[in-house]
């Protein structure tokens, strides 16, 4: 059990003098439940995603006071760009608007910024601010923060493998390829990251909707209700005690 809570508000350090020591060392989020958010005010979709910003900088906030190592938001999947031209604009105006407002908050926060996802396919203004805040994180020495932008989980093993097959052609031929799962999860965007131990996805959709297929096999799931804008460090908090009820076996048996 926990006593000193970082500043954390009362609610919040409620729950956290609950959590047991040992925190999940990497949380994934699926933030989903934008639209259906507006829709519920009778607002446009785009209102849903406008206040899924509070959500993120809240849960952002809280789990870099909890030293969560790594914290990994899934902001925009690689089949996101069937939705309307006007919508996938605003989403990515309001990525590069974040990328401004919260940098004194993840400077102040000790957060490092970075993105997996096939960033170069991003509108070239958005991948200048993203290297920039990229850039201007890069010295922080606390919390690694990911967004997933452009990103699709087939589609990172597909770059996995082609990397591989490229790297066994330059290096001497396909004799020297080893096929490992060490040698395929280097080559995934993730390989800099912790283990993943939890996936959070809000809105009750029951789906990891090409979100982290390879790292999440041993993965936690975590399903609440709540649409991403009502999301909050406090549910984060929430989440990581549900987490820690959990016994993960591995395919063993049980300890108990
Ligand atoms: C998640 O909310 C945000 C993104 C996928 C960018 P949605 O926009 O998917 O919201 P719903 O699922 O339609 O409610
Ligand atoms: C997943 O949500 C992608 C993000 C949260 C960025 P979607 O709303 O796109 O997923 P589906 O279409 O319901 O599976
Ligand atoms: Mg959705």
């Amino acid at each position: 059990m926990r006593s000193a809570s970082p500043g954390l508000d009362r609610r919040e350090a409620e729950v956290y003098a609950k959590l047991k020591p040992a925190l999940p060392q990497h949380v994934a989020i699926i933030m989903d439940g934008n639209g259906r958010w507006a829709r519920r005010r009778h607002l446009p979709r785009v209102a849903g995603h406008r206040a899924g910003v509070a959500a993120v900088r809240s849960t952002v906030e809280t789990a870099a006071r909890i030293h969560i190592p790594a914290l990994t938001l899934y902001a925009f999947s690689a089949e996101n760009w069937k939705r309307p031209g006007a919508e996938v604009s605003f989403l990515m105006r309001l990525l590069r608007h974040y990328l401004a407002e919260q940098l004194p908050t993840l400077m102040r926060n000790n957060i490092r910024l970075d993105y997996i996802g096939r960033i170069h396919e991003l509108p070239a203004d958005v991948q200048e601010r993203m290297c920039q805040a990229r850039t201007e994180t890069s010295g922080n020495s606390g919390m690694v923060l990911t967004l997933a932008l452009n990103y699709g989980s087939r589609g990172e093993l597909v770059d996995a493998v082609s990397s591989l097959v490229s790297k066994a052609a330059t290096n001497g031929g396909f004799e020297h390829l080893k096929v490992s799962e060490e040698a395929i999860a280097q080559q995934l965007y993730t390989c800099h990251l912790p283990e993943l131990d939890m996936v959070i996805r809000t809105s009750g959709e029951m789906r990891l909707s090409n979100f982290l297929l390879w790292q999440a096999a041993y993965a936690e799931i975590y399903v609440t209700e709540k649409l991403w804008p009502d999301f909050r460090g406090i549910d984060l908090l929430t989440a990581i005690l549900e987490y820690q009820k959990r016994e993960r076996r591995y395919g063993g048996i049980s300890a108990q």
